[in-house]
């Protein structure tokens, strides 16, 4: 499979870096490939930079080191927005713009200049549990587990190759949850698009991922299968999540 996303040596410095006993990077020297049709479950204890890797490849953040890759081309040569249509990110915290759900919905398309595909955003919006909700309410208005998936909704609208989820389902039901999980992985077989999803979520985990990324003291201290690492987790129990 291709190649599509490339990190190498990629560093972020602490931001107490002058300061006396205090850690030099956040993480340092990350060295990985995401393929195309890719599913990782990025784990790792919180604080561990999770977030802030997921928004450095999205280029949301700045990286202090080393280089990122999208289909062998340079970050540092590549036009923000260009990236960005390739490579969606999904907060933590989902931000809501102001005005109604349709606008929401539509500022993706408006960004990229692009046809807003109303009857996709419909089955998206299905898909993820949502098929009653009046799109003329304010945004602002939602729960935090209905803002969650319209931001997934937002983003999957602009047929990313590479979705970067940040704990997506955090505040969601079960079933939700599932309905969610079961979306992705139909993009991800269906659509071939790939993704890197951080979650602290064991079982979630285990059915989304095919590859665990897992980060610890400032490294990607294990990129391995999700059957193996869990194999030794469960022999050696010396990861926490
Ligand atoms: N340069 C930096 N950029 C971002 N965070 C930094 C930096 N230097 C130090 N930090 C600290 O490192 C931590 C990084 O947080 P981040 O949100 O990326 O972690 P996380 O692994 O996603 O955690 P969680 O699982 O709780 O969401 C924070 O405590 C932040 O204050
Ligand atoms: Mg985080």
């Amino acid at each position: 499979m291709k190649a599509l996303l490339e990190l190498k040596n990629v560093s972020k410095n602490h931001w107490d870096i002058n300061e006396e006993n205090s850690p030099h990077f956040l993480f340092a020297h990350i060295t990985a490939t995401l393929h195309q049709e890719d599913c990782i479950a990025l784990l790792g204890k919180s604080g561990q930079g999770k977030s802030t890797l997921l928004r450095a490849l999205a280029l949301l953040d700045t990286i202090d080191n080393g280089d990122i890759y999208f289909n062998g081309i340079s970050a540092k040569t590549t036009d923000t927005r260009a990236w960005r249509k390739n490579i969606a990110y999904v907060a933590q915290q989902s931000v809501m713009l102001p005005g109604t759900i349709l606008e929401n919905l539509k500022t993706v398309s408006k960004l990229h200049n692009s046809a807003f595909d109303e009857k996709f955003a419909q089955e998206l919006m299905q898909n993820v549990g949502l098929a009653n909700i009046d799109w003329g309410k304010q945004a602002t208005d939602m729960s935090g587990g209905e803002k969650q998936r319209v931001a997934l909704v937002r983003s999957l609208l602009l047929r990313p190759s590479i979705l970067l989820l940040d704990e997506i389902t955090a505040s969601l039901d079960q079933q939700s949850k599932e309905k969610v999980e079961q979306l992705l992985l139909r993009c991800q077989k269906e659509e071939g698009m790939s993704y890197i999803w951080v979650t602290h979520d064991t079982e979630q985990a285990k059915k989304i991922s095919e590859s665990i990324w897992y980060m610890e003291d400032g490294k990607l201290a294990i990129d391995t299968r999700t059957e193996q690492f869990f194999e030794n987790r469960n022999v050696n129990n010396w990861v926490t999540l």
